[in-house]
């Protein structure tokens, strides 16, 4: 050679040298295993547009829970399917609700063992599909879902909740939030912002597994433009001023810019939300043949956290564990 060639293959040689330099590592512990608990079901419903994730009744969101805790998954998520919907999500606040009742039950199951974080919107609760309280026009409310928000957080956190993370993009949800925990004795219960949620096909199976669709118009009058980086971090930097004590990025593959770029801006422990089309992406192309499933998961996942996040909310929470833990 008559020139210098620069030799970065010498650390790929082996195994142990690459093992060696790895910069990214990916554990059971920055998992959050999302479940749909769902009221009146006899046993667990397999949801099509979602391959291997069910809704569970009270009995089986408890076994997932066990199965977690059991592979070192630090924490749940939890969506509820209540068994009647009506134009003022009434379910997501009654005391009996089907998120109240399974916040209830994993406590007395595990205990303190896994951090019950509980998603706090409307839209799985109203007969309309829509994220908050609606105008006569057929608009949402903001300042009036907000207080809504307030009070449906005061009963999962009477419940039980670890963590309320508000899902509805609406203005001054996380202030709104905190106040009415703060006021209702809950001031050590915590809030992660989705603060930065994007307006996105991916949340399609999601929509399938909740029965959420928008039975009019879509959510663009309040999740973000997918076209707007910068304005993801302005709603970021709002709800870190309004007290949000993690934030969250969703989805997280087509927004891996503003996981690396919140990251940089702010200090505060930082989730990124692999979301139900993401997941069902690579588990349908896996199907297919496309590729390896258990190999496409796991670089979908380190590249989240390379990107910056310290924790993933991801419907994979399971089988990576299993895998992670089968290789120590
Ligand atoms: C709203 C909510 C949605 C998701 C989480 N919380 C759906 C939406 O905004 O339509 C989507 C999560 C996923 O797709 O996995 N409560």
């Amino acid at each position: 050679m008559s020139f210098p060639v620069q030799r970065l293959r010498r650390l790929r040689r082996t195994p142990a040298l690459r093992r060696l330099v790895r910069e990214t590592e990916l554990s059971p512990g920055d998992l959050v295993l999302p479940l749909f608990v769902a009221e009146g079901l006899d046993a667990p419903r397999p949801i099509a547009a979602l391959p291997g994730v069910d809704q569970e009744t009270l009995e089986s969101v408890v076994r997932r829970v066990e199965r977690a805790v059991e592979l070192g998954v630090p924490a749940c998520i939890l969506f509820g399917i209540p068994a009647v919907k009506d134009a003022t999500g009434s379910g997501a606040v009654a005391e009996d609700g089907i998120v109240q009742q399974a916040l209830r039950a994993i406590r007395r199951a595990v205990g303190d063992a896994i951090v019950c974080m509980a998603d706090t919107c409307l839209d799985e609760y109203t007969d309309h599909g829509h994220c908050g309280l609606l105008t006569a026009a057929g608009t949402i409310d903001n300042d009036a879902t907000i207080a809504a928000y307030g009070a449906v957080a005061v009963s999962q956190a009477a419940a039980g909740a670890d963590i309320i993370g508000p899902s509805g993009m609406m203005d001054g949800q996380v202030a709104a939030i905190r106040d009415a925990l703060d006021r209702s004795g809950f001031a050590e219960v915590a809030v992660m912002a989705y603060a930065a949620k994007f307006a996105s096909a991916f949340y399609g199976p999601f929509r399938e597994a909740a029965g959420s669709k928008p039975q009019f118009g879509d959510r663009r009058s309040h999740q973000l433009d997918v076209a707007n980086g910068r304005e993801a971090l302005r709603e970021v930097a709002l709800d870190v001023e309004e007290g949000a004590d993690l934030i969250m990025v969703k989805p997280a593959l087509t927004a891996l810019d503003v996981l690396t770029r919140a990251r940089q801006a702010f200090p505060h422990p930082l989730g990124a939300y692999c979301v139900s089309g993401e997941y069902a992406m690579v588990r349908w192309a896996a199907a297919a043949g496309a590729f390896d499933q258990a190999q496409a998961m796991r670089e979908v996942h380190v590249a989240i956290k390379r990107a910056g996040a310290d924790f993933i909310l991801t419907y994979a929470a399971l089988e990576l564990a299993a895998a992670l833990r089968a290789e120590a």
